[in-house]
């Protein structure tokens, strides 16, 4: 039995969509905006799912006491940067407090464990590389020994949930692992981050707002490739151990825009001009990281796993699934402003609504 925490999310169903025929899963999911049950649909048989809130002592215990899980994976958070520069207060909430709970609720479950499930228990964390901070365009990419450096709220949220997992390790010796992902894209993304915003504004024949000049470099990873990282992980890495997880795909967002206009010049033409034509530079993003990029030579060097979905491939895979998926792009961009483009994260409120 899994505990996997934001199950309804978009990596958390993707693990589940991946491994419930492996093990049962209890999915513990708030269910925020960025939620959605259909995403896990096809699994329903397989799996438990509670919908309630990480910060819920009562309820985290009970789930621990009632399916007696061997692992718990730990996706549940808010994980837009722009949303966190608007209202920070949401995710120190969820990333931090929440975090905190779990951890509280996971030790106490774990110390009155018979000691065999004691001894393979894991807490794996779903951190992010963003927690380094940024890179220069000549530096090498992150390791698992980089200085943090958060330079959002998102991410120094979640450096802070990083270190209270260390902290229930060091301190009370509860079985933690913590991973670095860097950005994920595929079916199912909430169209908020880049890559579906932007194919969800093409196929409405908006423009495209790309922040600054465009130059920024993010390192795409296929989020099936992600999820079979942290499966790996969860059965063999050792307690305490951290890891990087990447796609070496690094490229610029304006790069990455041209490549989806392109893509779907091909395959749904407009009536008049080219989607690049719809490419608009707008204000920059307040702290804007240059690049990320991490190392996967300790994960590949140590485990089996290494990237199996080529970027160009993912790219076409996912472009195809949202002119497929017409009705859930409708349907879920209600819950958002984004594809309406009513910009968020400009910082203008200086971070102080909630
Ligand atoms: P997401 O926003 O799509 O999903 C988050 C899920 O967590 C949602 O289903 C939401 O309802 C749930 N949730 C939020 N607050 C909760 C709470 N208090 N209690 C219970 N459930 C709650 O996020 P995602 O992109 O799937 O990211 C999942 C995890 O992976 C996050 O921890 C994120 O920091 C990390 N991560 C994301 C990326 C990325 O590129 N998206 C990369 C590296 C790491
Ligand atoms: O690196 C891992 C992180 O990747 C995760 O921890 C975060 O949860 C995830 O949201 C992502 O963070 P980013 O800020 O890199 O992702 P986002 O999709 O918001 O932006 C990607 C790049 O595209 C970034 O340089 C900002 C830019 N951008 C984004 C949007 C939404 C634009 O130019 N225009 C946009 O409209």
């Amino acid at each position: 039995m899994i505990f996997v925490t934001g199950g309804a999310g978009f990596i958390g169903s993707a693990f589940v969509r991946n491994y419930c025929h492996n093990e049962h899963i209890v999915i513990l999911d708030a269910m925020t905006y960025a939620a959605d049950l259909e995403r896990i649909s096809i699994c329903k048989d397989r799996i438990s799912f509670i919908e309630g809130d990480i910060c819920d002592f009562e309820l985290v215990s009970s789930i621990f006491n009632k399916y007696k899980p061997r692992c718990v994976v730990h996706f549940a958070a808010e994980s837009h940067v722009d949303r966190s520069i608007d209202g920070p207060v949401a995710f120190v909430q969820a990333n931090i407090i929440g975090t905190l709970n779990l951890l509280q609720c996971a030790y106490s479950y774990w110390q009155n464990c018979e000691s065999v499930l004691k001894q393979s228990f894991r807490f794996l964390h779903v951190s992010t590389d963003e927690v380094y901070g940024s890179l220069s365009f000549d530096d090498n990419p992150f390791t698992e020994t980089s200085n943090y450096a958060p330079n959002s709220p998102y991410s120094a949220s979640k450096a802070s949930s990083d270190h209270f997992v260390r902290a229930w390790n060091q301190t009370f010796g509860l079985p933690v692992i913590i991973s670095h992902c860097s950005n994920n894209y595929g079916p199912w993304q909430f169209p908020e981050k880049l890559i579906p915003l932007m194919i969800a504004k093409c196929l409405s024949q908006q423009m495209l707002p790309v922040y600054g000049n465009g130059q920024n470099i993010r390192d795409w990873i296929h989020v099936d490739d992600h999820v079979s990282a942290l499966f790996e992980l969860l059965n063999h890495a050792e307690s305490s151990s951290v890891w990087g997880i990447g796609g070496g795909a690094e490229i610029s967002n304006l790069d990455l825009v041209h490549i989806i206009c392109k893509t779907l010049d091909e395959l749904k033409p407009l009536p008049n001009g080219k989607y690049q034509d719809l490419v608009t530079f707008v204000t920059d993003r307040p702290g804007h990281d240059l690049r990320y990029a991490i190392s996967t030579n300790k994960i590949s060097s140590k485990t089996s796993w290494k990237p199996k979905v080529d970027i160009k491939d993912g790219l076409m895979e996912t472009i195809i699934w949202y002119i497929n998926s017409n009705s859930w792009l409708e349907n879920i961009s209600k819950k958002s402003s984004y594809v309406e483009y009513n910009r968020l994260g400009l910082g203008q409120n200086k971070g102080i609504a909630k």
